[in-house]
């Protein structure tokens, strides 16, 4: 949570560094929005000055309206989702020790006993962040060495928890040095200027080089420099790539919001992550992989790991690889995953599904597998982020930056990436005929059309959600693939339009779930298609019928040419026929396109929602 920016660049003092912290700001937001601030160093002994707002960075941009800061040479941003403290002016970073001001991502986890020495040296505290600590303790080792990049080596090996942590002097005006541990920070270089972001968005309006910091380092940014070392002090390296995609694809483009934005990025999302699988003889080649083939063929286990809508990916693969491959596959959610003694050995495959690449329960748990001996193979969104370094090998979705703070296109494109790795393994271990692996690649590449389709029909389910606009619940039922589904748009729902919303599987409903269902009830309900598994079909029909008999409102998804839902529907959006297994690329696309709706009409903010932050980087 929280984003972070860090600029040093003209040895003039200019509004350049306050204009480009504040843009990465905006891009940034998505990660936490309780509060925002800056923190400028003008050259010529022009010194500190500082701005913080609580609530969403338009209250900072408004304060530094009404009182400007002097221009300046090199600045730090940070955009906060409250841990410790409440969302407050006084709490929102930087926090000021001395001729230092810094900010932080992450928790300090050891903050209390830190926080008892410091004030035992007589320092005086004014936020009840743990954070100020670090600012303390970084103003005091720099007294000492009169070496800002040791000092911050020196803190870094004080603090526990999790934590990146950029810092300014007031007598460096040409000087941002940073220091991460197990919280995102990539550095971008430019021509006589360098930046630092929590992520590449920070920075892709000036520039697409970056360089990927390890864990555990200290970087030192000037306009013509880039040095980094760990925590000792020792020179390291970082790795440089070039970003592939621009600010263009970290815009709105037209639409109200990213998150419709987003979802209407869904059809290239999903074909960019099939885009280059096979060689010239049509088989599967995963190219990311460094998992050996003796080892794949090995396995006897798969256990996903993830979290929220990562998770609901899992089952879907779940259902996809068991069928395909014949391999036991567990979902387990990542925060469970390491606190129950797991079994997990070098037989097992371990697939950590995140977008982000950062979630701390996700790469806790990503160690813990590691550690039990198990291959851990991270499916991800996030080129250079922590969990795919961390993995043994890497599976990338193309689904381009996801800015809203509820994931839609990343969760087709998971799913897309797993069903590529469920096919490659079944390649690998033989359990299909190439022609029938063949033929369901074949049908995954048609479902960007697809999903383009139920897209283009889309106006339905947005008039079913602005007439639900004020329920108080809804209700998703799904079965098989549906079920993840279910579970799926009831969370988009819970997250936008904070309102009470459940999944579950079609076959609970007569073992408790029914009780809930009162005249008016809206019930979305995903139904499997006829020309799949038969019983299936008949089954959910019977459950529509059960709760509409209860006076439940019915909408139901179904696939094109199943007439048998109508006579119990209240609301039918078909999307179009596609192998069953397939069938969550299009189901899902309703649900987020209901759930974005509802929630617009409720007047509610879609891209960022109450409480949220876009990546959970503490535990
Ligand atoms: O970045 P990750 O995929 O690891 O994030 C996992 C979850 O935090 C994320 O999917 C969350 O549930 C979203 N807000 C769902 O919309």
């Amino acid at each position: 949570m929280c984003g972070i920016v860090g600029y040093v660049g003209t040895q003039q003092a200019s509004t350049r560094p306050l204009e480009v912290v504040l843009e990465g700001l905006r891009r940034l937001e998505y990660r936490g929005y309780d509060s925002a601030g800056v923190a400028l160093v003008a050259p010529d002994g022009g010194g500190l000055s500082t701005a913080k707002k609580a609530g969403k960075l338009a209250n900072l941009v408004g304060e530094l309206q009404a009182h400007p800061l002097p221009v300046a040479s090199a600045a730090i941003g940070h955009t906060r989702w409250a841990t410790h403290g409440a969302p407050n002016d006084v709490n929102a970073h930087p926090h000021v020790a001395g001729p230092i001001a810094l900010i932080h991502n992450g928790i300090v986890e050891n903050f209390a006993v830190l926080k008892a020495e410091l004030l035992a040296d007589g320092v005086q505290f004014r936020s009840e962040t743990d954070t100020e600590v670090a600012a303390h303790l970084l103003a005091r080792a720099y007294a000492e060495t009169g070496d800002l990049s040791a000092a911050m080596c020196g803190v870094a090996r004080r603090l526990e928890g999790t934590f990146t942590l950029l810092a300014v002097h007031a007598d460096l005006p040409d000087v941002v040095v940073g220091a991460r541990h197990d919280s995102p920070l990539v550095v971008g270089l430019g021509e006589g200027e360098n930046f630092l972001g929590s992520d590449v968005a920070a920075f892709i309006a000036h520039t697409r080089d970056a360089l990927e910091l390890g864990q555990d380092q200290v970087v030192t940014l000037s306009p013509d420099g880039v040095e980094v070392t760990d925590f000792f002090g020792v020179p390291a390296q970082g790795r440089r790539y070039r970003v592939d995609w621009d600010a263009a694809a970290a815009e709105k483009g037209g639409f109200a919001s990213f998150m419709d934005k987003e979802i209407h990025d869904q059809p290239q999302a999903v074909g960019d992550t099939l885009l280059g699988r096979t060689d010239l003889a049509g088989n599967l080649v995963l190219d990311d992989l460094r998992i050996d083939e003796s080892v794949l063929r090995s396995i006897d286990k798969i256990v996903v790991i993830a979290c929220g809508t990562a998770a609901y990916a899992g089952h879907v693969a779940k259902y996809a690889i068991e069928h395909w491959c014949r391999i036991p596959v567990e979902v387990e959610l990542a925060h469970e995953f390491r606190y129950r003694d797991p079994v997990v050995g070098p037989r097992t495959l371990v697939v950590a599904i995140s977008q982000s690449g950062e979630t701390m329960d996700t790469l806790m748990a990503v160690r813990h597998a590691r550690e039990q001996g198990a291959k851990v193979l991270a499916i991800c969104n996030t080129h250079g982020s922590t969990i795919p370094r961390e993995s043994d090998a890497v599976l990338y979705t193309h689904a381009g930056p996801e800015i809203a703070v509820a994931s839609t296109k990343a969760f087709l494109s998971q799913i897309t990436a797993a069903y590529l790795l469920g096919l490659y393994l079944a390649q690998l271990r033989g359990n299909k005929f190439p022609d029938e692996i063949a033929e369901t690649f074949d049908q995954l590449r048609a479902m960007p059309e697809r999903i383009q389709t139920v897209l283009d029909r889309a106006d339905a389910v947005r008039k079913a959600a602005r007439e639900l606009a004020d329920v108080p619940s809804v209700l998703f039922l799904g079965r098989h693939v549906g079920f993840p589904v279910a579970l799926e748009g009831a969370l988009k729902l819970k997250e936008l339009a904070y309102i009470h919303a459940e999944g579950f599987a079609a076959g609970e409903l007569k073992h408790g779930p029914i009780a809930l269902i009162d005249e008016g009830q809206p019930v979305f309900v995903v139904v499997p298609s006829p020309r799949g598994r038969d019983s299936l079909h008949s089954k959910v029909i019977s459950n529509i019928q059960e709760i509409r008999a209860r006076g439940a409102r019915t909408l139901v998804i179904a696939e094109d040419g199943d007439d048998a839902v109508e006579a119990y529907a209240d609301d039918v959006f078909y999307v179009p026929q596609c192998p069953t297994l397939l069938s969550p690329l299009l189901a899902t696309v309703p649900l987020q396109v209901f759930a974005c709706e509802l929630a617009t009409a409720r007047g509610l903010d879609v891209d960022q929602p109450r409480n949220l932050a876009k990546s959970v980087t503490v535990e």
